[in-house]
């Protein structure tokens, strides 16, 4: 983690309105960046993310031999290392993974059947969360990787594996990536189980690349060894970033708000549906197909009435994981409240995301009920500005700056530079659409 912390003055608006293209998913970024340079050619991707995380994962595969060259203003060219890291001649490789913990989980399945021994650091944040469920199924293949009482250093010796058979005991995308990515360089079919279903980025952009898996309701299968071939891709907007403006313009009747070339994969665009239950008008236009994922224009006006309630559970829960702290940071202002619970992962993100999300409310004068697994947040309530606590933590600081938009008076995020761990262009995209 950065150890400057920048501090943002935001202020009321009395509207939200414009039109935005946003940079490319942070989710398929990482895939891209990380398949294209694991594969055999040359890979183009343009809108590629902007972020801190997504810089981290081609940094980390720059180090393991592929290259990386800016082609355009916001297009890269990677140069894969054809299914073999380079052996460069001292014994250890040492990855920093940054904040990110897409890169240390995904990477470690990635590295688990290379020849050669890899140690992935990460920053005072990643090196909290939770590793142990990547140590264990790669560990039933047969791979050698250690931490430290669950957490990274993740040090890894890597052979060659075996197929298994596993079913992830949390939902996790980056954990059902990590044992495709093994099972991609092992003999046999390896299969992925999950209860609730996750992001499929990692199928879609698998198949884009030339490798074949098979898909149920349910699971997923790679029979390996199999080789990547290079591809030319553009990375839809992020739809995750989205949801701050979403969100923005979902608190203020008379908004209009357009995103253009958004990602709407079917397991990342829940927000739509929520909002919609909340009262706000969305419409999609121009939907395509861009390698398997889908791709449109979303419009969202809010109703002169403001928005409803509603509540947030289950598998629900899961697929807006990363959406939740924006849902939460905007319940005040519906008129019925909105109820978070099956939310327990919250606690293991970049930060502890429900501790924030309560504190923080509570700073701008909130009424707010803490769960263990989410929280309940009456509507119908009125927020002053406040000083805000991001931890660090790079949606924290986005969430509550949509907050601050209809509090009274100015609020102060703290840490705010941790915007650029996924969206670095937030604060002046932000002012751009705000109207005061
Ligand atoms: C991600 C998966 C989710 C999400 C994270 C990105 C991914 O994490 O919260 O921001 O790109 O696969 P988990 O796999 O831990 O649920």
């Amino acid at each position: 983690m950065s150890t400057t912390t920048e501090e943002r003055l935001i202020r009321p608006a009395r509207n939200v309105a414009g039109s935005l293209r946003l940079p490319g998913d942070k989710s398929i970024s990482h895939r891209y960046g990380m398949l294209g340079a694991f594969a055999e050619g040359t890979s183009r991707f343009t809108n590629f993310s902007t972020g801190a995380d997504c810089a981290s994962t081609l940094a980390c595969m720059e180090a393991l031999g592929a290259k990386v060259t800016k082609a355009a203003e916001n297009a890269i060219e990677v140069t894969g290392i054809g299914g073999k890291v380079v052996p460069a001649g001292h014994s250890e490789y040492s990855l920093d993974c940054g904040n990110s913990g897409s890169t240390m989980r995904m990477m470690s399945g990635l590295l688990a059947a290379q020849a050669g021994s890899f140690t992935l650091v990460g920053d005072e944040s990643l090196s909290k969360r939770p590793m142990e469920r990547v140590r264990k199924p790669l560990a039933e293949m047969g791979a050698d990787v250690a931490l430290t009482d669950g957490h990274a250093p993740v040090r890894i010796h890597g052979r060659a594996l075996k197929a298994v058979d596993y079913t992830t005991p949390v939902p996790s995308a980056q954990v059902k990536t990590c044992i495709l990515l093994a099972g991609l360089q092992t003999e046999g079919m390896t299969t992925v189980r999950e209860a609730i279903r996750t992001r499929d980025h990692s199928e879609l952009a698998l198949r884009a690349f030339g490798a074949k898996l098979t898909r149920s309701s349910d699971a997923v299968s790679i029979t390996g060894p199999q080789a990547l071939h290079a591809i030319d891709a553009a990375v839809p907007g992020d739809i995750s970033s989205a949801a701050f403006f979403l969100c923005a313009a979902a608190l203020f009747p008379g908004s209009n708000l357009v995103l253009a070339q958004l990602g709407l994969n079917p397991t990342r665009a829940a927000l739509l549906d929520v909002l919609t239950a909340l009262g706000a008008h969305i419409a999609v236009l121009d939907l395509e197909e861009k390698h398997a994922e889908l791709v449109g224009t979303v419009q969202i006006t809010s109703p002169p009435e403001g928005l409803g309630s509603t509540t947030v559970s289950g598998g629900l829960a899961a697929q807006l994981i990363d959406e939740l702290p924006v849902l939460a940071a905007i319940a005040p202002y519906t008129s019925g409240g909105i109820r978070i619970r099956d939310a327990k992962e919250l606690r293991v993100k970049e930060s502890d995301r429900i501790a924030l999300v309560v504190k923080n409310l509570r700073a701008m004068g909130a009424e707010v009920e803490e769960f263990e697994d989410g929280v309940d947040v009456p509507g119908g309530q009125r927020l002053h500005g406040a000083t805000i606590d991001s931890g660090g933590d790079h949606r924290i600081a986005m969430a509550f700056s949509v907050a601050a938009l209809r509090a009274e008076g100015e609020t102060l995020i703290q840490g705010a530079e941790s915007a650029g761990i996924s969206f670095p262009e937030f604060f002046d995209l932000l002012e751009q659409v705000a109207e005061r």
